[in-house]
């Protein structure tokens, strides 16, 4: 049986589907050939992540096709439903990125308390001549520890964003219209462990309440955040998107950040990507990455292991 990786899988997966004696095709072919390829290779198999689009005509194309795999959450690249129906099995990893994701919302929040994505800009460029400018301009940091983080939308990754919250020192407020109520279960490197219950709140409260908010929702049609909600959240209140492109207002938020209602922002994900807009690349009060919320080696191999077990439970 083949697999074809064609936008890659770590080598954890691959050890564990050629254990199992499968051909792990490493190789990124492009889109427009995408099905020839296939057919012509028999491939069983298609591995994707989010570069590769697997529409219904390449699914029509190619009948050796048996599993459509997603490494990581988002299927908005496949087309999910139409592949169920022609019998091909649809396969994602939803769990293995959530703290990964998790980590990076503090990333960036550690970071924007005390102006270090800014700062990092500007020592190298004027650290030796404006030193003393520069301890000035950043000397207003605060502290996470004490502060109200508020999470808008309170699943695997909203839940695990929580835990790193509680174990900072932060009060955790969430909203999901979706879950009253989560069990939420610190662990620590000893196994001691230490459980919270979170009964969810509404949104308004959430955005009045918050000190941070982080939103991890699934894409949408409207906007989570646009001008109303920023409206609402406490002045100087800081905000993170490492969820979807179009869930905050890209435009309310910069006009926010001006009005001086958000202090700080940071964005991992963009409305318009690959191409962010230049107004938020540019803005000193946005903290930014280029998507990279579930690229650390623990999920990627994570993502493999759990791909490669997917496919042989249902193949063997
Ligand atoms: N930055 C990255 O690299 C990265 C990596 C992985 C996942 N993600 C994204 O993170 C998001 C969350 O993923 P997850 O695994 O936690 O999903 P999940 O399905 O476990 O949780 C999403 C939650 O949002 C809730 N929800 C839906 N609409 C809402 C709304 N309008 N307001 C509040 N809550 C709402 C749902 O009820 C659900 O509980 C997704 O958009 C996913 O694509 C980003």
């Amino acid at each position: 049986m083949k697999v074809l990786a064609n936008d890659g899988i770590a080598t954890s997966g691959v050890v564990v589907l050629e254990k199992a004696g499968f051909e792990v095709i490493l190789k990124t072919v492009a889109q427009e050939q995408l099905a020839n390829f296939i057919n012509e290779q028999e491939v069983d198999v298609l591995l994707v992540r989010s570069a590769t689009k697997v529409r219904k005509e390449i699914i029509d194309a190619c009948p050796s096709l048996k599993i459509i795999g997603r490494g990581g959450v988002g299927m908005d690249n496949i087309d999910v439903e139409y592949a169920k129906s022609k019998g091909v099995k649809v396969i994602n990893t939803p769990a293995a990125s959530s703290h990964s994701v998790a980590e990076l919302v503090f990333a960036h929040l550690f970071g924007m308390v005390r102006f270090l994505h800014d700062s990092n800009q500007n020592m190298p460029l004027e650290g030796d001549i404006k030193f003393k400018e520069l301890k000035k301009a950043y000397a207003k940091g605060i502290e996470l520890k004490g502060k109200t983080m508020g999470i808008l939308g309170f699943g695997r990754i909203g839940q695990a964003t929580a835990k790193v919250a509680l174990g900072v020192g932060m009060k955790v407020v969430a909203f999901d219209p979706f879950i009253d109520s989560a069990h939420i279960e610190l662990e620590f490197y000893d196994g001691q462990t230490v459980n919270f219950t979170i009964d969810t709140i509404s949104k308004d409260e959430v955005l009045k309440q918050a000190d941070f908010i982080s939103l991890h929702v699934p894409a949408q049609d409207d906007y989570v955040i646009s001008t109303s909600e920023f409206q609402m959240m406490k002045k100087g209140a800081g905000i993170v998107n490492a969820a979807r492109g179009g869930v905050i207002d890209e435009l309310a938020l910069v006009k926010a950040i001006e009005d001086g209602i958000i202090s700080n922002a940071a964005l991992d994900v963009f409305e318009n990507e690959p191409k962010p807009e230049v107004q938020l690349l540019m803005n000193k009060n946005i903290s930014l990455t280029p998507h990279i919320g579930a690229a650390t080696n623990e999920a990627q191999n994570r993502i493999g292991e759990e791909l490669a077990t997917q496919i042989i439970d249902i193949l063997e």
